[in-house]
């Protein structure tokens, strides 16, 4: 089992090695794993190309060190325990035997559909135990996952099919997500009817029993798939760089891109990172409420805990259902120790019931933790009063889709938690600030952009079908370095604060959302001639979606003509992309060369008309007067 760090002392031994020493400090921890074959390099490290390998030479499974090596140990302890969205519905537990013998059964249906090593499957799946099944059913056979998360539109989940040519589509009928119960088997239909040639099969698994559209030829019950398959399926030896799963994340530019995890290196990070930050202990119940179609669900909610042997426990619904005390009721019924969640469903319930927490037995909690966007200090004093009481510190973790695992964190009980900052880099993770033109800010005290120095073992290998993007993306702002998008701050004692991202990148309730993506979709309505969308601080979202928009005619029914944008873009992306509030312009601020002056727009949308700054290389200065008098915030 992975090393924990019990003491100060010890996370400052584990670092200092992990920089002088990483492929010694790197080739301990994967050494706890079952390997097939050994490693025969450590680590092969081109950060320009860039070219990372870890463990290369090394054949492994994935779901052998997550399943099979339990079973001798702990084979009749639960591996996963599943909440449903109604409280009064019983809850399922599935012990490691069991859910080995779900996995194999499930991946023997994908093999008798003709699935082998390196197809990809795309999920489209409510917060169920079946969307943890299938996804490791793949991994053992060695197809390639791709979730996609149940909220997004038809044309979103078409595009990310074509992207990487899915042959199986595997979803539920229905979803149930509190009041609500979405037909996602609709929205698969539409969607592979988009084009989506690569599809074969589109496997159905029964949640709610409600009525859906039939193509006999395509597609498959789960239940009718897995009828009759063994409980035994040998796992595919996989090399430790195969492609283990895609996961498709907005950028500042263009369409989503799919970020490439492999097989040896995420295994070892996400379950060394998931025993340290959380404190794991044998026997704990451990709950991160994220959606699985978020990286937080794949390496929080799957690899890690089951890599190491824990508990964790899958939640169906939402927070506010039936009322805003559910999170705290569940945490009270199954005795969580570890209670994982993020900024925008904190600030939510603390909006909804400030005390609501009081009325529940919190004391089996040890360590709450948060992620996905910076917590306010409001949110992180609530949190810390409310649910952790004194028992529980906060652990504040940053990390994002492309870093596979947590880097940036307080380790509980360990080093202290201050209000809003991540605190410390992991063993492994060398973080550094530097200018706009690329110079370290080396010193405490500093501000400026957030890179990494140095490769650990779950960075992104590469954007799938387009490494050029990958290289541009991350590898070519700073030569040597992997650029995070993020600003960030060092304090006095070296501890790190995110203020957020510094490209074109908001961050809406914890989901990432490129403004051009919303762009894009607002032009295609037709009384539009051009947009341009930006961030601004929100109460629970953190941030909301600002909307400029240019229409070819004048806007006679304004309300009219914003519900018809919102249809667009729900249909586009899906209904998380919604503006939150649309501003009609004549004219947007343009620079000399054309480009959009965001800018100005910003500021605006955030209330600070009053600090626009120097306008006077504007195009259109006289815009600007306009754009003030317009503004909704
Ligand atoms: C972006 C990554 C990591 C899983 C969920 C989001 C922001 C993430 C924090 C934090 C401040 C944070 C960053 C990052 N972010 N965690 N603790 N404090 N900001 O993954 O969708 O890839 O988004 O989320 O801006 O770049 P993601």
């Amino acid at each position: 089992m992975t090393l924990q760090i019990k003491s100060i002392e010890q996370y400052q031994e584990a670092y200092d090695k992990s920089v002088e020493d990483p492929e010694g400090f790197w080739a301990e921890q994967a050494s706890t794993f079952l390997w097939r074959k050994k490693w025969h390099t450590v680590l092969k490290n081109d950060f320009i190309t860039p070219d990372v390998q870890w463990f290369v030479g090394g054949k492994m499974n994935i779901t052998e060190n997550c399943l099979d090596r339990h079973i001798a140990t702990r084979g009749d302890q639960d591996a996963i325990i599943w909440e449903p969205n109604e409280p009064d519905e019983p809850s399922v537990h599935l012990t490691y035997r069991e859910l080995l013998a779900e996995v194999n059964k499930c991946a023997n249906a994908l093999k008798s559909f003709g699935v082998k090593k390196g197809d990809r499957i795309c999920f489209y799946m409510p917060m169920i135990p079946q969307v943890a099944i299938a996804i490791l059913a793949c991994a053992r056979i060695g197809a390639i996952h791709s979730v996609v998360f149940a909220g997004f539109s038809a044309n979103a989940l078409a595009e990310r099919i074509k992207d990487s040519q899915c042959k199986v589509v595997i979803c539920s009928d229905y979803n149930r997500r509190g009041p609500k119960n979405i037909p996602v088997k609709d929205v698969v239909d539409e969607a592979v009817s988009m084009g989506c040639d690569s599809v074969e099969k589109v496997l159905v698994f029964q949640s709610t029993g409600g009525k859906v559209m039939w193509e006999p030829n395509r597609d498959v019950w789960w239940h009718d798939a897995i009828k009759g398959m063994s409980k035994e399926c040998a796992p595919e030896i996989m090399d430790s760089e195969d492609m283990l799963f895609i996961l498709y994340t907005s950028g500042s530019t263009g369409k989503p891109k799919g970020v490439v995890h492999t097989c040896g290196g995420y295994m070892v990070y996400t379950s060394y990172t998931f025993m340290n930050v959380f404190q794991y202990q044998e026997g704990d119940i451990y709950w991160c409420t994220a959606d699985v179609g978020w990286i937080t669900g794949h390496s929080y909610i799957i690899y890690g805990p089951l890599l190491s042997g824990a508990t964790t426990l899958m939640f169906e619904g939402v927070p506010g259902h039936p009322d805003a005390g559910r999170f705290w009721h569940i945490c009270e019924k199954h005795r969580v120790n570890q209670f994982y969640t993020a900024p925008t469903a904190i600030r939510a319930l603390m909006a909804a019931g400030y005390n609501a927490p009081n009325s529940y037995d919190l004391s089996s909690l040890k360590v709450i933790g948060s992620v996905g966007e910076p917590i306010n200090e409001e949110a992180w004093h609530w949190y810390d009063e409310k649910v952790g009481r004194g028992n529980a510190p906060i652990v504040d973790t940053w990390w994002q889709t492309e870093t596979g695992g947590i880097m940036i964190t307080p380790l509980p009980g360990i080093t202290d938690s201050k209000p809003c900052f991540a605190s410390y880099p992991l063993p492994g993770i060398q973080p550094c600030i530097l200018d706009a033109n690329g110079i370290e800010l080396t010193g405490n005290e500093v501000e400026g952009l957030l890179c990494i120095k140095f490769p650990w073992p779950s960075i992104l290998r590469t954007t799938y079908g387009d490494h050029e993007r990958c290289r541009s993306n991350y590898f070519a702002a700073f030569p040597n370095m992997y650029f995070t998008g993020d600003g960030a701050k060092r304090d006095t004692d070296g501890r790190y604060r995110i203020i957020g991202r510094v490209d074109d990148v908001i961050n809406v309730s914890g989901h990432r959302i490129g403004t051009a993506e919303v762009e894009d979709a607002i032009d295609q309505h037709s009384g539009v001639v051009e947009s341009a969308v930006v961030g601004y601080p929100h109460d629970i979202k953190g941030q909301g979606i600002y909307a400029y928009v240019k229409a070819h005619h004048e806007v006679i029914d304004e309300d009219h003509f914003r519900r018809e944008i919102l249809a667009v873009v729900t249909k586009e992306i899906g209904p998380i992309a919604k503006p939150d509030i649309i501003q009609f312009v004549s004219q947007l601020p343009k620079t000399r060369s054309g480009k959009i002056m965001r800018r100005i727009l910003r500021k605006i949308a955030s209330g600070e008309s009053d600090s626009l700054g120097d306008t006077s290389t504007l195009l259109n200065p006289e815009c600007v007067e306009e754009l003030k008098a317009g503004a909704l915030v």
